[in-house]
């Protein structure tokens, strides 16, 4: 697939600019990525001929066709781009690493200038803003996800800068994401299998919004209610933006220390969301404050122990394990969704509230859509519609040879013949990339 050339490139040439914003140019770590980066670009332009990406908005296209699940994985760095003015980047046949370099140093700010022409060109598209809106658009979903993304960030800055901010834009994003959850649930629950690693607490918690609006639901919110929840659901992390940088992505287990400033950010968070929030907006720092309190009284922050949770806060830490354990971190593997159910219902009445833990086996099955199952005659499926009574639906990605599906088959996954549960990184396939092969 074209795209999966254009995502490692991309992914790639965000670890040339990462390390660049590390270490100087020439360092042993700049120039392993750097390698990295030449050779992933190099294995697309021998699959796609001379590929131009351009980026308009919040949507990468490759020539003039819309690559959504990139656009949407790459949202952060895609924004990088856009503010070191590259509108469009051309890789013309062999590229030079040099090339790439200095394509990547304007990207991390090292340079102001843009790099002469060369074996990588930037902003030398001659796509039209019309050629590419005539093309396929970002589907709301999708959309709502990004502009979700980029409401925590920006307020992300402030946490941590511990400036002012205002929640106008957390708010009509939430409407937004309620709106697109409640009309399409499956397809949601699928792309809130979105995972970044580098944007990770962003990421997740769209993620656990969407979760928790489709958990609420099931549960019988009306949209009032569901509307403040998930405000809480899209904030109860944003704390965390308080902490460290070198403790939140320490690569290993914490220390005693580090795990002190880690459990902070619940009254971090609450106390940022309080200093913003507008009447009646105050229970997203409730829902901040409680994430990481116990059903049985226990968790932290010690000032919430042993006081009964608000109903939200007992929701979105169900929703919050749930997306936290099918993620992988770099230090434990993720888990499938069926062994975080596990989790789970092992907790009940313990960490979890049972209600809430019934709430979202019953809402995610024993399949929950992005789950991927081998089937007894060797093939790979992937769920993309859950089903409580009936047979799940799902599409056929790998074949019973081992190979990839270009264009994934429907079918009616049978229970009876799944073998087991995979995790997406063990089959390498990303679930909410396949979010267009389903229909709801
Ligand atoms: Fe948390």
């Amino acid at each position: 697939m074209a795209e999966s050339y254009v995502r490692a490139t991309l992914s790639a040439l965000r670890g040339v600019v990462t390390q660049l914003s590390l270490y100087p140019p020439g360092h042993p770590a700049v120039e392993d990525a750097l390698g990295a980066a030449t050779k992933a670009a190099d294995e697309m332009v021998g699959q796609n001929g001379e590929t131009v990406l351009t980026v308009l908005g919040d949507s990468l296209y490759l020539g003039r066709g819309l690559l959504a699940h990139a656009s949407l994985e790459f949202n952060g760095f895609l924004r990088r781009l856009q503010s070191a003015g590259i509108d469009s980047i051309t890789f013309a046949g062999h590229v030079s690493s040099g090339d790439l370099a200095d394509v990547a140093s304007l990207i991390a700010g090292r340079t102001g200038d843009l790099p002469a022409e060369g074996t990588v060109r930037l902003n030398t598209s001659s796509f039209t803003v019309s050629d590419l809106q005539s093309g396929a658009t970002m589907s709301g979903l999708r959309r709502s996800y990004a502009r979700s993304l980029d409401v925590l960030r920006g307020i992300g800055m402030a946490v941590g800068a511990g400036q002012e901010f205002d929640l106008s834009g957390a708010s009509l994003v939430v409407e937004n994401l309620l709106e697109q959850t409640l009309a399409q649930p499956g397809a949601s629950v699928l792309l809130s299998t979105m995972k970044s690693h580098d944007e990770y607490t962003f990421y997740h918690s769209v993620n656990v919004c969407i979760l928790s609006i489709t958990m609420g639901r099931f549960l019988g919110m009306d949209d009032e209610t569901l509307e403040l929840m998930a405000l809480g659901a899209l904030l109860h992390d944003i704390g965390k933006l308080r902490v460290s940088a070198a403790v939140l992505q320490y690569p290993g287990r914490l220390d005693a220390e580090q795990w002190a400033e880690i459990k902070l950010h619940p009254q971090e968070g609450a106390s940022a969301i309080l200093a913003a929030a507008e009447p009646g907006q105050e229970i997203a720092a409730v829902v901040a404050l409680e994430h990481h309190g116990r059903f049985d009284g226990a968790g932290y922050p010690a000032s919430s122990a042993n006081r009964e949770k608000h109903l939200f806060s007992r929701l979105v830490t169900a929703a919050d394990v749930y997306d936290a354990l099918t993620t992988r971190r770099s230090y434990r593997r993720a888990e499938t969704p069926q062994q975080a159910v596990n989790v789970l219902t092992q907790g009940m009445g313990a960490h979890f509230d049972p209600d809430m833990v019934r709430g979202l086996v019953a809402l995610l099955g024993v399949y929950p859509p992005g789950s991927l199952v081998r089937m007894r005659d060797g093939s790979i499926a992937m769920v993309t519609k859950a089903s409580r009574v009936d047979v799940p639906e799902g599409v056929r990605v790998i074949d019973t040879g081992g190979t990839r599906i270009p264009e994934p088959e429907p079918m009616q996954i049978d229970p009876g013949e799944v073998v087991e549960q995979l995790t997406s990184d063990s089959v390498g396939i990303d679930p909410a990339s396949m979010l267009e092969s389903m229909t709801e």
